[in-house]
């Protein structure tokens, strides 16, 4: 994002987990300098619209030196920039506004495409990011399978991230929502009307570019707020190019001001969903979260329980007490795959292994798993070494659990360690929270936050993101994050199984 993405911007974003980009817009190398030293170090990359760098190619080459994770080339023929960007070690982001750009983008093995969408805020052009981005998606499918996908343009908030992933999309990049973010160079007023302004308060025009005699490319509009000064022009750009020696100033001193009617005010329709200007740590971490619970709740809705079977889960409030009284889809339903009524001799012993073991008795899981005696054994076995002799805190453990519970929606497993994540230390707002779906407390441990992101990413997708991934590493070290993976896909199968046979929670056994 020109003028708005400077270093601090870019360095909250990386150290949240995901890219920041410094906007490198149109190249004033002082500015970029600052920007920089002001990212202090932390890993992010730079943006640069591409018409205009090839007018001053030696940015780049100065840009470089800092060693940027990646560059993103913008609205022109990426050819000439992209083995400069290679060879520095930094990888190539092409944002791609049609099919043709996309195909330019595979041509130059970009590692990254961004596939963005009119809705977008600043410049672009026509196409939708809903039809383009699977588009694209298909497109990469077949002639460049290895690049990584973004989408952008309107993607405000966890619905548009887990909707982008649906698409095809690997991730998203977000312009408008970090603008409205705490660290982004933004003016107070322009911040303000962003929050006093709707989806439907933005256009795509070219006064900007007029009044600033910015020539851009036929086929790019930006996209800023509707005011007084898009009111006045747009539709009469003759009239303004040749009143553009008085509005020309205008435009430009206005927008020092912070004015937000007579100049651009550069934002696009995610307007609409964004209702706070926050630190991009929450806005990061937030959409993540929620983009988790949206695919979660649609895999629950399209692969769950029908739906009159779906029990109705408590809304607003948020303690333990209303916690631990969810209704689970299996409530009073008689159990199935129960124990048989008569054990053979291995099953005995499959039995009284656990009596006599740790656990104390035959519940939950292997219930039905002494259906399968060697099963159970390795099943225990690997629990046990989980949770008895794991070298995860028990918080952290625990809580995991209780992820995964709530997730695949097991009464046994969410009765029996939502207690046991209290007494470790879990707060009981977290895990409240967990039980209603909804925001986990902004002030609830990284680690924890984390751990939910991670648990939530697996059972909806399977896998977690590059950003996810980055940001467990960086907590955990590779050891203790295949523990965490272990412990999430352990409590996830007997979570299934249970789900299956309807086994009760602890309390009815
Ligand atoms: C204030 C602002 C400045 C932008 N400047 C640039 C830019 O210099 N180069 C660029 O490639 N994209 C720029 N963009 C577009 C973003 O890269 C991105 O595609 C867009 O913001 C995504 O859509 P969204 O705003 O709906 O999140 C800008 C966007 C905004 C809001």
């Amino acid at each position: 994002m020109a003028f708005a993405g400077g270093g601090a911007l870019a360095a909250a974003v990386s150290r949240a987990g995901g890219l920041g980009l410094i906007g490198g817009g149109y190249g004033d190398p002082a500015w970029l300098e600052a920007q920089f030293e002001a990212a202090a170090g932390a890993h992010v990359g730079v943006g640069f619209i591409t018409w205009s760098l090839r007018k001053s190619p030696s940015l780049l080459t100065d840009v470089l030196r800092h060693r940027p994770a990646a560059v993103m080339l913008s609205f022109g023929d990426p050819r000439p920039f992209v083995d400069e960007i290679r060879a520095a070690g930094a990888r190539v982001i092409c944002q791609c506004q049609d099919l043709g750009h996309v195909m330019d983008a595979v041509e130059v093995q970009a590692d990254i495409v961004v596939a963005q969408g009119a809705e977008a805020g600043g410049h672009g052009a026509a196409r939708g990011t809903l039809g383009f981005v699977p588009e694209a998606a298909d497109y990469l499918a077949a002639h460049a399978a290895g690049t990584l996908l973004l989408a952008a343009g309107g993607i405000g908030d966890g619905r548009g991230l887990a909707a982008s992933l649906v698409l095809g999309a690997d991730g998203v990049l977000l312009g408008t929502r970090l603008w409205a973010a705490t660290e982004a160079l933004v003016q107070p007023g322009h911040h303000q009307a962003l929050l006093e302004t709707d989806g439907d308060g933005t256009l795509r025009t070219t006064v900007a570019d007029i009044a600033r005699q910015i020539a851009w490319p036929r086929g790019f509009t930006a996209r800023i707020r509707r005011n007084a000064f898009t009111d006045r022009w747009h539709g009469h750009e003759a009239d303004l190019e040749r009143a553009v020696a008085v509005e020309g100033p205008r435009y430009r001193q206005a927008f020092a001001a912070g004015d937000a009617e007579h100049t651009g005010v550069w934002f696009g329709e995610a307007a609409g969903v964004i209702h706070a200007i926050e630190p991009a740590a929450v806005i990061v971490e937030r959409m993540a979260d929620e983009a988790a619970q949206c695919l979660a709740r649609q895999a629950a809705a399209v692969g769950g329980p029908a739906a009159g079977e779906r029990a109705v889960l408590p809304s607003a409030p948020s303690d333990l007490a209303s916690a631990s009284a969810l209704a689970f889809p299996e409530a009073g339903q008689t159990e199935r795959l129960a124990p048989p009524p008569v054990l053979d001799a291995d099953q005995q012993a499959a039995a009284d292994e656990l009596i006599n073991g740790p656990r104390g008795g035959v519940y939950g899981p292997f219930r039905p798993l002494l259906h399968r005696p060697p099963l159970l054994r390795a099943a225990a076995k690997l629990g046990e070494t989980l949770r008895y002799t794991g070298t995860l805190d028990a918080a952290l453990r625990e809580w995991t659990i209780c992820v995964v519970a709530r997730e695949t929606e097991n009464v046994f497993e969410w009765e029996m360690h939502h207690p046991l994540a209290v007494r470790a230390g879990v707060p009981v707002a977290a895990l409240g929270a967990l039980a209603t779906r909804s925001a986990l407390p902004a002030d609830l441990d990284p680690a924890l936050a984390l751990a939910a992101r991670v648990a939530r990413e697996l059972l909806a997708t399977h896998r977690i993101g590059e950003a996810t991934y980055a940001q467990a590493l960086v907590q955990w070290g590779e050891a203790a994050l295949v523990e965490l993976l272990t412990l999430a896909g352990y409590f996830a199968m007997v979570c299934w199984v249970m789900n299956v046979a309807r086994t009760p929670g602890p309390q009815r056994v």
